[in-house]
C-alpha cells in the first residue's frame, strides 16, 4: 500500500483518538452498520481530500464499510493529525497522504497521489481535487462520476465553475445540508475557533475587545462564544441584512477600519480575500492578535504584514510576532484556519452530522451515477431531515408530531379570523 505520513509509530495514539471520536459519532455509526450490510459503495474508488482528523478517520472507516476503496489526502497543510494519519494506514488500511506542516509542493504532490489511484468518485473540503481534475488531470474527467463538497468556500468555487460553464462533473454541495451548516459552521466553528485561539495564546478573553469579520454561519458562532467568555464583541460585515442581524443579536457593528484600532483580537471568517488588509494592520494597536478561520489563508493580507514588519519571530508555537515600528502584531497559525491548525477542529459530536451527510451524499452520487448533469446538486431534503432524526434519537430526544387537525389546517387556506 502506498502512503506518505510523518511516522507510522504514532499509530497507537491515533487509534485511541479515532475510537474516542467514534464514540461521539452515533449517526455515522448507524450509517456504517447499514453500509456494512448493504455495500452501497461497492465498485467505487473514492479519493478524499479532507482535514485529516480523528473525525475524518471515522468517515473513512464508514465509507470502507460501504464497499468503497478509499484514499485520503489533506485539505490543508496544517490541519493533519499525524497520529491519526498513522493509524489510518496501519490499523485501517487507508492509503493516506498527509503530513502536518507539509509545504505547498508536498501538499499538491499528495493531491496528485490520490488522483493517481484513478478514482471514480471524489470528496473535497475546498474543491481542490475538483479544481485539479479540471485543470491538470483532465484525463480523469471521463471516469469521475461525481464529487461531494464539504465547505462554503468549496461550494462558492464550484458554483463559479458551473456559472462559467467550466464544470464537467456533477457535484453535491454537502455544506448546504441544514444538518451541516446550521451546526458545524455555527457551533463547531464557534467553539473550535475559540479553542484554537486559546490553545495558541492562553489569553483571558474576559474584558477583551474581540472583532469578528463576517457574520455568516461561522461568524455568528464565533461572536456568540466570544461574548459568552466575557469579551466585548464587535462585528464587521459587508451585507446589510447580516449587519442588522448582528446588531439585533446584541453586537456592536462598524467598519473594520474603525473597529481595528480597538481590537485586542481580530478574526476573519468570511471566505473572502484581504479582509484584514494593509490599512487595518497599520491602524491596529500594539499587541493585536490576528487570526482567521475561513478556508483559505487569504483573509489576512499576509504579504503586506510581512512587508511592513521590520522583525519577525516565533513568540510561542503557532504565534508569530511581527514588529512594525513600536507595535507588535501577533499572527496565529500562519494565517491558516486557527481551529484546525492550533486546535483539533470541531468536536466529533458535530462532525457526526456533517460526515453522516458526506456518507449519504457519496451513496446518493454513486447510486445515481451516469444519470446526473454536470452541475451543483443538493442532498434531497428527506435525507437531511433523516440525519436530524437520527441525531435526536441518539441523544434520547423525542419531539411532537403534527396531529391530523394540524396537518389539515396547514394545508388549507379557507379558515381565517
Ligand atoms: P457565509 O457565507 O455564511 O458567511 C460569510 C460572511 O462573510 C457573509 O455574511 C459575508 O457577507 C461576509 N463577508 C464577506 N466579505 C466580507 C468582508 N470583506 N468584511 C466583512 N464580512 C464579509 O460563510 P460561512 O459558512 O460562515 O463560511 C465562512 C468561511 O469559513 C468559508 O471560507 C468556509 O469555507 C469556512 N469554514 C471554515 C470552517 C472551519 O472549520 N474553520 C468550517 C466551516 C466553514
Ligand atoms: N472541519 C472542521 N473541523 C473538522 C474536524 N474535526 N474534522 C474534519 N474536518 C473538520
Amino acid at each position: 500500500m502506498k502512503y506518505d505520513i510523518k511516522k507510522i509509530s504514532l499509530a497507537k495514539e491515533g487509534k485511541d483518538r479515532i475510537e474516542w471520536a467514534g464514540n461521539q459519532m452515533s449517526v455515522l455509526r448507524l450509517i456504517r452498520e447499514r453500509f456494512k450490510k448493504e455495500s452501497p459503495l461497492k465498485g467505487a474508488t473514492l479519493a478524499c481530500c479532507l482535514h485529516v482528523t480523528s473525525e475524518t478517520a471515522n468517515l473513512m472507516i464508514a465509507l470502507k464499510s460501504g464497499g468503497a476503496k478509499v484514499i485520503l489526502c489533506a485539505s490543508n497543510p496544517l490541519s493533519t493529525n499525524d497520529s491519526v494519519a498513522a493509524s489510518l494506514v496501519k490499523d485501517y488500511g487507508v492509503p493516506t497522504f498527509a503530513i502536518k506542516g507539509e509545504d505547498n509542493a508536498t501538499y499538491y504532490k499528495h493531491l496528485h497521489a490520490v488522483l493517481d489511484e484513478k478514482p471514480n468518485l471524489t470528496m473535497d473540503d475546498g474543491a481542490d481535487l475538483v479544481s485539479l481534475i479540471h485543470q491538470k488531470r483532465k484525463e480523469l474527467l471521463g471516469s469521475v462520476v461525481g464529487s461531494t463538497e464539504e465547505t462554503t468556500t468549496g461550494v462558492i468555487r464550484l458554483r463559479a465553475m458551473e456559472k462559467h460553464g467550466s464544470l464537467k462533473i456533477p457535484v453535491l454541495a454537502v455544506n448546504e445540508n441544514l444538518t451541516k451548516h446550521l451546526f458545524d459552521n455555527r457551533y463547531g466553528t464557534g467553539q473550535s475557533t475559540i479553542d484554537g485561539i486559546l490553545r495558541a495564546t492562553n489569553i483571558l478573553l474576559a474584558g477583551k475587545t474581540f472583532v469578528v469579520c463576517g457574520y455568516g454561519w461561522c461568524g455568528r458562532g464565533v461572536a456568540m462564544r466570544a461574548k459568552g467568555l466575557g469579551s466585548r464583541v464587535i462585528v464587521t460585515e459587508i451585507d446589510p441584512i447580516k449587519a442588522l442581524e448582528a446588531k439585533m443579536d446584541g453586537f456592536e457593528v462598524m467598519p473594520l477600519l474603525d473597529a481595528i484600532s480597538q481590537a485586542d483580537i481580530a478574526i476573519s471568517v468570511t471566505g473572502n480575500k484581504h479582509v484584514i488588509d494593509e490599512a487595518h494592520i497599520k491602524k491596529a494597536k500594539d499587541g493585536v492578535i490576528l487570526a482567521q478561520a475561513g478556508h483559505f489563508d487569504v483573509e489576512i493580507n499576509i504579504p503586506s504584514l510581512k512587508k511592513l514588519a521590520e522583525k519577525v519571530r516565533t513568540a510561542r508555537p503557532m504565534v508569530e510576532e511581527y514588529v512594525i515600528g513600536k507595535k507588535r502584531v501577533y499572527l496565529l497559525a500562519g494565517g491558516r484556519l486557527v481551529n484546525l491548525a492550533a486546535a483539533e477542529g470541531h468536536p466529533a459530536s458535530v462532525m457526526d452530522m456533517s460526515f453522516a451527510g458526506q456518507a449519504l451524499s457519496a451513496e446518493w452520487m454513486w447510486e445515481k451515477r451516469g444519470t446526473l448533469e454536470p452541475k451543483v446538486y443538493e442532498l434531497p431534503a428527506n435525507l437531511d431531515v433523516k440525519i436530524a432524526e437520527l441525531k435526536l434519537q441518539s441523544e434520547g430526544i423525542n419531539i411532537d408530531k403534527l396531529t391530523k387537525t394540524q396537518k389539515d389546517y396547514l394545508s388549507s387556506w379557507e379558515e381565517g379570523t
